[in-house]
């Protein structure tokens, strides 16, 4: 059985985005192999066209649900900006019809620079999330006063109204943030973002009805995600139910935002159900407002991950087999996860792993080495959750290999541009494209890193 059998008898492959001709890899009917060809290892890819497949699949599902329950109110996705502030991703995104979720101060200098370049207008929804340092809120008063009507700074705390209040000229909308519960293994009970539960109707009794603020939206995250557990079910519960406990003192209250947490693909036998849980979160509302007697809300979802994950691979060229006892063999390879990809080393992250060549090659089971020195830039299967099996190297025969589905937050993580760990330089990262015709585009958008920059930043 060489690698080729190995993966379509373990695996239902080909599957969405991946298939091979000639015993090579294509991803998106992109064959990887001209890419390498043309710009070499490692090589981080960014391939547009996906963002928007995500972002039109989750709104026709929340649009369906919508229908099928006749939920009367509507449904906007948002994109959570700090899973890939990239301006490519950016101008992506924006070609749909969604508004976005800032996350920190640069966030609005990013929205005032795309509304000079003519991206968007000060009509964008935005909701400003996170917690807010002054700068941050002085910025969001900016944009209000100059015009960003649909701008809704989310209050993770209650003492950061205060500032609006005495900052922003006209009325203004607001929403709150409820803390959420944390997993029954986490840390801490609660989350440290938001407001406490039981102090949100007293705060809109006693200031926000008073002021000159409007309260349009309620906000919760779960940190573990958008899963079918019973974790996930009870928390929405108990926030619904506290939406609907504020909408009846609040009859400006129209919106509730469920959040990013949408998970992706990160192996070949990913299974989740979109159609299922967005159906059940849609009815869910549904059913909790009947309950309460008030109006179901209009939904937001700020997905950072869904909308940028699947868009994303990096690429690498094995550089030498190693075989360290009898059990231990390693590939090393060109480039470091630990700083390329430090999901896997940070929070053992897995991604989609697969051989870009050599499919009719016999496999072996191998561990993935990083070029730094630190034993923890690895990639195995005991801590990544899957076999790690990939065609024998020779010395004679380049090997590929391609880690697929990495385009959220890990440049957010790892730095983009600055100093690494062993000096491992920033590598090349280019844009992917496909037209209506599917004629394939690319644009080298950065070059690997040189050694100049880093001496100088370094101070030589
Ligand atoms: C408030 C908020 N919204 C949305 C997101 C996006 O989450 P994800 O990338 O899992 O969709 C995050 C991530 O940390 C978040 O903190």
């Amino acid at each position: 059985m060489n690698y080729s059998d190995l993966i379509h008898k373990s695996y239902e492959f080909p599957q969405r985005g991946f298939h091979t001709k000639n015993q090579e890899l294509y991803f998106h009917d992109v064959r990887l192999m001209d890419l390498i060809e043309e710009y070499g290892t490692p090589l981080r890819i960014s391939y547009l066209p996906k963002i928007s497949e995500q972002i039109q699949y989750a709104t026709s599902l929340f649009h369906a649900a919508i229908q099928r329950h006749n939920y009367q109110a509507d449904y906007r996705y948002f994109y959570c900006t700090k899973s890939s502030h990239f301006k490519f991703i950016t101008e992506e995104v924006l070609k749909n019809d969604i508004g976005l979720e800032t996350s920190s101060t640069y966030d609005l200098d990013i929205l005032a620079r795309l509304t000079a370049d003519g991206k968007i207008n000060t009509h964008i929804p935005v909701v400003c999330n996170g917690y807010k340092q002054k700068t941050y809120k002085r910025a969001i008063c900016n944009l209000i006063n100059e015009g960003f009507e649909n701008m809704i700074p989310i209050l993770d705390s209650t003492s950061e109204f205060r500032f609006y209040a005495e900052n922003i000229r006209e009325n203004f909308k607001v929403g709150l943030r409820m803390a959420a519960d944390e997993k029954p293994n986490a840390e801490f009970y609660t989350s440290r973002l938001g407001i406490r539960a039981d102090e949100l109707i007293n705060f809109y009794n006693e200031t926000l009805k008073h002021s000159n603020a409007e309260l349009k939206l309620m906000h919760f995250f779960i940190n573990s995600g958008v899963r079918d557990t019973s974790f996930y079910w009870s928390e929405l519960h108990r926030f619904v139910t506290k939406y609907c406990e504020l909408r009846q003192h609040c009859h400006t209250l129209d919106t509730v935002d469920i959040g990013g947490g949408m998970p992706i693909q990160t192996r070949l036998d990913f299974s989740y159900d979109y159609e299922y849980i967005v159906d059940e979160i849609v009815k869910t509302i549904k059913y909790i407002c009947e309950k309460h007697g008030v109006p179901v809300p209009n939904l937001i979802t700020e997905f950072g991950t869904y909308t940028v994950g699947e868009s994303g691979a990096m690429i690498y060229s094995v550089e030498d087999a190693k075989q360290q006892n009898d059990r231990e063999s390693w590939y090393m390879i060109d480039g470091s996860l630990m700083t390329q990809l430090p999901d896997t080393w940070a929070k053992r992250h897995a991604f989609v792993l697969l051989a870009i060549n050599g499919w009719n090659k016999d496999y072996r089971q191998v561990t993935i080495g990083g070029l730094t020195c630190d034993s923890d830039d690895f990639y195995n299967a005991k801590t990544h959750g899957a076999n790690i099996y990939l065609p024998e190297y020779t010395e004679e025969e380049p090997l590929y290999l391609g880690f697929f589905h990495t385009g959220a937050y890990q440049d957010a993580l790892g730095g983009c541009g600055g100093i690494q760990h062993c000096l491992v330089p920033e590598p090349q990262h280019i844009i992917v494209d496909k037209d209506q015709e599917g004629n394939i585009s690319t644009e080298l958008f950065c070059e690997e890193q040189d050694s100049a920059v880093m001496l100088q930043i370094l101070g030589y």
